[in-house]
This record gives structure tokens, sequence and C-alpha cells, in this order.
């Protein structure tokens, strides 16, 4: 992990968020290089789930959220962890989290402290005023659920997709970005006819896992977690989490669970009216129903079926797969990024021999934009001038490809490509570049 989090910041992934302060802990930034793998992670999730599909619609609702919406799922009372106290030390931990200097001391008795960060909406501040920063995209979905149906007549089953910030305040974050206080989720809620619910949970299980595949994380460092007992949330019949080798230990990277009619159920108006299975809150509150009537034109209230993965944690588990340190022999090494090509912050460097050569400089910018038109990624100009420590550079931030601009792409018209991970050069003639780019990228299953 500390080699992860000294890349991460030597070469902009990721830095600690108000560092000049002193730092806010449990937040971080993404720098250059960090917000174009988290961006290209996000797109690899869009495609797979919004475009490559017929059956899911987008969303992007409000991160600050009514309270009668945390109300009703439940979030007010139980959205909670036990805390305790050292009463040596005086620092606070949750409870399955205390750190081994204080396990011998007298600790408090664990009481329960909600995890959700409360703000107020307008310049009054009062109980009418009071707002929620989300502590899930989901329940803005659930909320928009009529909103959806109405406008683009769609029937079970149907998913709305959504990704964005969600906030918790952990108390005790740790391990880098995995456990933090504000990061973002990918979440589909995918609604289903009741009895058909199993089936698609056991279909989204396989299907998420496919993608992680695709990602670049090994079938093999993936394992499903049948979450059991008390570890089950009270809105799910069943959970199955999709579990990473982190580099602190085996831990969730996505839940996927069927949350059955609790959702759309606590959230209805009419709710008498409707069959609900799950247990839900009486809600005089609410003014849309959020059911969909069946062929008998009996108004059903849909289960729901949730993939909910985090994007911070899909990029320390893509980035943590991806570091390799290579052996050349000689006693030399070389550290690299193996990103999948579809993940990588930059797609092409592309790097004049000479930094002070005018035309050299010009035709490697004349490359950079012919590329970049394809807005397949970001495509660069590496003018250090210095071919050896530019390919040190890209193989440490994972760029697949560097082409090279020398004196015979003046005179003979041909650039060096050099692959990242086998160092294969070949030569190419110039105006069989754009192909070669357009290729080597369409390859990838992503
Ligand atoms: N809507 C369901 C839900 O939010 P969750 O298991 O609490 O379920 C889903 O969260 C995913 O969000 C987790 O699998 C994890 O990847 C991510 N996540 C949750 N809390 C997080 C935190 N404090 N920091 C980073 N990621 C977190």
């Amino acid at each position: 992990m500390d080699d992860l989090v000294a890349l991460c910041k030597r070469r902009g992934f990721i830095f600690q968020s108000n560092e000049i302060y002193g730092g806010l802990q449990g937040l971080y930034d993404y720098g250059p290089l960090g917000v174009e793998l988290k961006n290209n992670l996000k797109q690899s999730w869009w495609k797979s789930i919004v475009y490559n599909r017929d059956d899911v619609e987008g969303l992007d609702t409000s991160i600050l959220t009514h309270p009668d919406v945390l109300k009703y799922s439940g979030h007010q009372d139980t959205f909670t962890d036990p805390l305790v106290d050292c009463k040596s030390c005086g620092l606070r931990f949750r409870e399955d989290q205390v750190p081994e200097q204080c396990k011998g001391e007298e600790l408090t008795d664990p009481r329960e402290f909600n995890l959700m960060f409360e703000t107020n909406v307008g310049p009054v501040i009062d109980d009418s005023s009071a707002a929620y920063l989300r502590p899930e995209t989901a329940q803005q979905i659930y909320i928009n659920f009529k909103n959806v149906i109405d406008s683009t007549s769609r029937s079970l089953p149907f998913g709305i997709a959504q990704i964005g910030k969600s906030f918790r305040n952990e108390i005790t974050p740790r391990n880098f970005i995995f456990r933090v206080r504000e990061f973002e989720q990918m979440e589909l809620e995918f609604f289903v006819t009741p009895g058909e619910d199993d089936a698609w949970h056991k279909r989204w299980v396989e299907e998420r896992l496919v993608w992680w595949v695709n990602q670049g994380i090994p079938k093999d460092k993936l394992e499903l977690l049948h979450v059991t007992g008390d570890d089950l949330a009270h809105y799910s019949k069943s959970t199955v989490d999709i579990m990473y080798q982190f580099p602190h230990g085996l831990e969730e990277l996505e839940g996927i669970a069927n949350r059955t009619d609790f959702d759309l159920g606590s959230h209805t108006k009419n709710q008498k009216d409707l069959n609900i299975n799950a247990k839900v809150m009486e809600n005089e509150s609410s003014n849309a129903r959020l059911a969909v009537q069946n062929e008998s034109k009996e108004w059903i209230v849909p289960y729901v079926i949730e993939p909910s993965a985090g994007v911070d944690r899909g990029v320390l588990a893509v980035i943590n797969e991806a570091y390799t340190i290579e052996d050349l022999g000689d006693n030399k090494q070389r550290t690299l990024l193996k990103l999948k090509k579809h993940l990588s912050p930059i797609k092409a460097a592309v790097i004049p021999l000479k930094r002070n050569n005018d035309d050299l400089v010009r035709l490697a910018h004349d490359v950079k934009t012919s590329l970049q038109k394809y807005q397949i990624g970001r495509v660069v100009v590496e003018n250090t001038g210095n071919i050896g420590k530019s390919y040190r550079k890209h193989d440490e931030i994972g760029t697949p490809l560097c082409i090279t601009i020398d004196f015979d792409s003046l005179e003979k018209n041909t650039v060096t490509v050099r692959d990242r991970d086998s160092m294969e050069q070949k030569s190419l003639d110039i105006n069989n570049v754009n192909q070669y780019f357009l290729d080597y990228f369409s390859d990838e299953s992503e």
C-alpha cells in the first residue's frame, strides 16, 4: 500500500485533501492522472450498464436530500456504527476497529453514531431547513421512479443507473481511498416483477463479476461472499458481496443486494392498497405512487436488485493490480502500471527526439492533434528531450503507447511506436499511425 500511495502522489493520481492546511482525514483529491483514470472507470461502467443494454436509463440527482427521504429509507434510525471512546487517550473508534495500543485500555460502552452529514438548505438554520448529504445514491433513484416511468414509458424489468458522490462520516476512515468520508458510487437499481427477483439477482452477480475482470482484476483475486446473519442489511432478502484482495486484506468492492419491495414500498403513497411484502414505515408524506400495473391492471410494487460499486475502491483495485515491478536483468528494474488500455489516463505520448528542434516538435503536435480528434482519451506531447526518461515515466503511469518523432520522421516519414508491456518498438509510416492507433484501442472488451 505504501508504494501505491507514494506512486499516486508522485505522479499526480491522488493527493491528501486540504493538505496545505494540514489535511482533512478521510478525504482525497484526484490529480491530473487520477481524474482521467477515475473517469475512464466510470465511463466503462456507464457503457456496460446503460449504453450496451436496452433496459436501463441514467439519472443524475441532487446530493442534498430531504430528511423525509432518509427517514422513510430507515437511514435516520439505523445508519449507525457502534462508537467507543478510549478512556486512556480520549480517541474514538468504531467498536470493531479499536487499534492494538488501545485494546488493553478501558473503553466506554458502545453507543450508536449516525454516519450521515447534516446541513441546512437556505438562509434560516432551523429544523425546517435541515437536509442531509446523501449517504448513498440509491435513495434518489427510488424517489424518481415515477418521473422516469412517466417520461420513458418503461415496463418491468428495467433499471435506473446513477454515478455520483456519497457522504458518510466514517468513525475510522482508513486504508487510503478504501474507506473515506466522501466517495463515489456507481449504483444500478434494477426493478423486476416479484418472483423473478432471485433469477435476476444471480444474473447480476455474474454480470458484475465479468465487468470487474474486464477492468483488469483477475478472477482468482475476487471472491463472492454470501452475506448472512447480522451482516445482512435490514432491507435485504439476500446480498452477495464481490470481495477483492486489497493490499490490506480481503474486503468488499461491490455489493449486489436483493432489496425486495422495501424501497419503493417505503417511499410510495397509498401503501395500504399495494400489498407490500417488506416491513416498511407508515408513510403519509409521499405524493407519488411508486408502483406499476401488471397485465391484469393490478398495481404491484417492483422488487429491486441493486449492484452497488464504489468508484474509489475500484480505482484502488485496478491500480493495485496494474502495479508491476519488472526485472530487466543486469540488476535493472522498471515500474509500470499494466492498466487495461481503456482505463489508462493517457492513451499515447508523442515524444519529439529533441525538445529544441522546431520541426520535430511541430510534427509531434500534428500527430497529437490528429490522434486526439478520435476522442479515445487523452494524448499528450511529451517534450522532455529525453526518450529514456519519457519511456520510464509513461510506463509508470500506464500509457500504453509511446510514439517517437525523430529525424527519420522528417526525412522518411516514419515514427517509432513502443508498446508499454512488451517494450517492443516498431517503425510505422506516419500516414499509418492513425489507423494503428484506432485498431490498437478497438480490440479490448471493457
Ligand atoms: N446502496 C447500497 C449501498 O450503499 P454499501 O455496501 O453501503 O451499499 C456500496 O456501499 C459500495 O460503496 C461498497 O461496496 C463500497 O465499494 C462503496 N463504499 C461504501 N462506503 C464507502 C466508504 N466509506 N469509502 C469508500 N467506498 C465506500
